[in-house]
């Protein structure tokens, strides 16, 4: 009897001893079947809250609900069995106390199996960052442009342009590193500013939009993939799915029209 050995998760600590050494790669995912295509490439996935505006056609981050990351956040751990799966807390889950926030994300935690959480937001967070790292929750912080305060920053703006903002930005990614956040994302920060962050913080930083000189980088799948209509400047697209798509899509409507497909081959015959 041959007992293969399971296959071990990268774990929150793996992530944390990455800190200065070979870069650390994360794509977003929502399913189990991009999930199960990307695993074995990448550190770790995050099942992000932009599944509303991706994969619902929100236009913000904002209404997306805890009851949709764990539903995606399952199937992303159904579909991966290598790579950390860290599940974003969406707006309205976290920000209101602590104890709300530990509530939101042993939920998510218990339900999905995932790794660990992430939360948006620096100074103001870092007490619950806290709370939720000192009972068992893995916090993964997520500072610069943060989508869910769109509301409140007035747009998808570009962070640390001046130095009032830089300062801001980096007294956030000091402030949730000392209270116990294992990784942040630095989102949307003029790059001179995000690599200062990850040299002044002792926990890898994943870019989106920062700097080459993050501890790691991230993007949106479907960005990268060429399945979104519109990417920010920061995205550079690996592959052109839409267009593939669109052609296979057309070769079938034709074949369908002209009665081609399906073939003998496609068929259930009765056996003699
Ligand atoms: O929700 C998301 O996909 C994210 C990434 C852009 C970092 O937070």
């Amino acid at each position: 009897m041959s007992v293969q050995a399971p296959v071990r998760r990268v774990t929150a600590i793996d992530i944390r001893a990455r800190k200065g050494g070979a870069p650390i790669v994360s794509l977003t995912s929502y399913h189990a079947h991009t999930a199960a295509i990307i695993d074995r490439f990448v550190d770790f996935i995050l099942v992000g809250d932009s599944l509303g505006m991706v994969m619902h056609g929100l236009e913000t981050t904002v209404p997306v609900t805890l009851e949709m990351m764990i539903l995606q956040g399952l199937a992303v751990m159904r579909g991966s069995s290598h790579a950390l799966v860290v599940v974003d807390l969406p707006f309205g889950s976290y920000e209101e106390s602590p104890a709300a926030a530990f509530r939101s994300a042993a939920r998510v935690m218990k339900e999905t199996g995932c790794g660990a959480v992430k939360m948006e937001g620096g100074v103001r967070m870092a007490e619950t960052v806290r709370f939720l790292a000192e009972r068992g929750i893995p916090v993964m912080g997520h500072i610069g442009l943060t989508p869910q305060s769109i509301n409140t920053m007035g747009g998808f703006k570009v962070q640390g342009k001046n130095d009032e903002s830089a300062a801001a930005v980096l007294a956030d990614a000091k402030a949730i590193a000392e209270a116990g956040a294992f990784a942040m994302v630095v989102e949307g920060v003029v790059e001179p500013v995000a690599r200062a962050v990850t040299q002044a913080v002792p926990i890898p930083t994943i870019g989106i939009g920062a700097s080459p000189d993050c501890d790691g980088q991230i993007l949106v799948l479907e960005d990268m993939l060429g399945l979104s209509p519109r990417v920010p400047k920061f995205v550079k697209r690996y592959g052109s799915l839409a267009g593939l798509i669109e052609e296979a899509v057309s070769s079938y409507a034709d074949e369908v029209r002209a009665r081609t497909f399906p073939t003998p081959e496609n068929v259930y015959k009765v056996k003699n």
